[in-house]
């Protein structure tokens, strides 16, 4: 019998041709793979680059709506909405988190209007809300949990009172998304999605972002180390998939991506619910610096890296190169 030893096996026979590598490759990256946030802000036919983020820009809901025509046309299945909050409508309480005329709320549904089979997922936290920039509400100095969940559940419900079809709830208070799930079962939104942010470390890759939407300065140097995870952990991780799934999610996500592939890859054998991960600004930033250097060739990095996430065991990934890259595998 031939145990597959040298020479009889060769595994260079089938890697010999182009033809044979595309018949035996396992992981297939495709447009219809992807979520593409987007950044809004205020105002009329504007678009606003991200410094930190090489080839990203903030767009006004008008072009917004272009954007989001143009990413289902190249069979993108899902946008993300990512306010830019003004400064004046930040509050101590984020209480514009669930105001029906917010930013978010008008994207929403300009969106779904001019789209109404591409799937908008929102976040659901309270960063972008508050004028000292952490996901939940700060009292006596603590970020109190049950108080917050209070709060996510209005966010919740005004944005499905909006359109969204996917909450992603990324501020990591425990017992959120049973709360968030049975509000919406009272209210009827039976087909409204839950992308729960299980796995969300305390990363130094969140750094772009919150220079993107504005936080970061209303956050100071301040960590977020007490409600979202220590990078150290992994058990941690698949305990709070677990709950999320107890809980009524409809998706998991993982955050970051690229550095936490063995949690995508534990949670993908133990659990069977689907799974994202979001590549962050940090892993979008790097690779695009890189590639200004001309010291990588970013394109292949980035299909590298994305390929990586999903082979992982992810169904979609977040990134904000999707646009690009579907535009390069249509
Ligand atoms: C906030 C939120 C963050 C990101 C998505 N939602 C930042 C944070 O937790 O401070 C980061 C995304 C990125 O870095 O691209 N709830």
């Amino acid at each position: 019998m031939n145990n597959g030893t040298f020479p009889h096996t060769r595994l260079r026979r089938m890697r010999s041709d182009a033809w044979a590598r595309t018949l035996i490759a396992e992981t297939i990256l495709r447009p219809a793979d992807l979520i593409w946030p987007i950044f809004i802000i205020e105002g009329h036919s504007n678009t606003v680059e991200v410094t930190s983020l090489p080839g990203v820009e903030r767009f006004t809901v008008d072009f917004a709506v272009e954007k989001a025509k143009e990413a289902e046309a190249l069979g993108i299945p899902c946008v993300g909405i990512f306010p830019c909050v003004d400064s004046a409508d930040k509050r101590e309480d984020g209480s514009d988190a669930w105001n029906p005329d917010s930013l978010a709320c008008r994207a929403i549904k300009a969106i779904k209007t001019a789209c109404p089979n591409l799937g908008i997922m929102v976040d659901v936290a309270l960063d972008l809300y508050t004028t000292h920039g952490h996901d939940g509400l700060l009292i006596d100095g603590r970020i109190d949990n049950d108080k917050t969940v209070e709060a996510l559940v209005k966010q919740s419900i005004c944005f499905a009172n909006a359109g969204v079809d996917a909450l992603g709830p990324s501020d990591m208070m425990d017992g959120r998304i049973r709360v968030i799930r049975d509000a919406l079962e009272e209210q009827r939104f039976i087909d409204t999605k839950i992308f729960a942010y299980s796995a969300k470390y305390a990363s130094a890759l969140y750094g772009p972002y919150r220079d993107a939407v504005g936080s970061k300065g209303t956050l100071g140097g301040a960590s977020k180390s007490t409600y979202q995870q220590d990078p150290a952990n992994s058990d941690e991780a698949i305990r709070e998939a677990l709950l999320d799934i107890d809980e009524g999610a409809d998706m998991l996500m993982i955050k970051p991506a690229s550095y936490y592939l063995d949690i995508i890859s534990r949670l993908k054998q133990m659990v069977h619910i689907p799974l994202l991960a979001y590549q962050v600004s940090g892993e979008y930033a790097m690779i695009k610096a890189a590639s200004l250097q001309g010291w990588v060739d970013g394109d292949r990095v980035m299909d590298e890296a994305l390929l990586s996430i999903k082979r992982a065991g992810c169904s979609g990934i977040l990134s904000y190169a999707a646009l690009d890259v579907a535009r390069r595998l249509n």
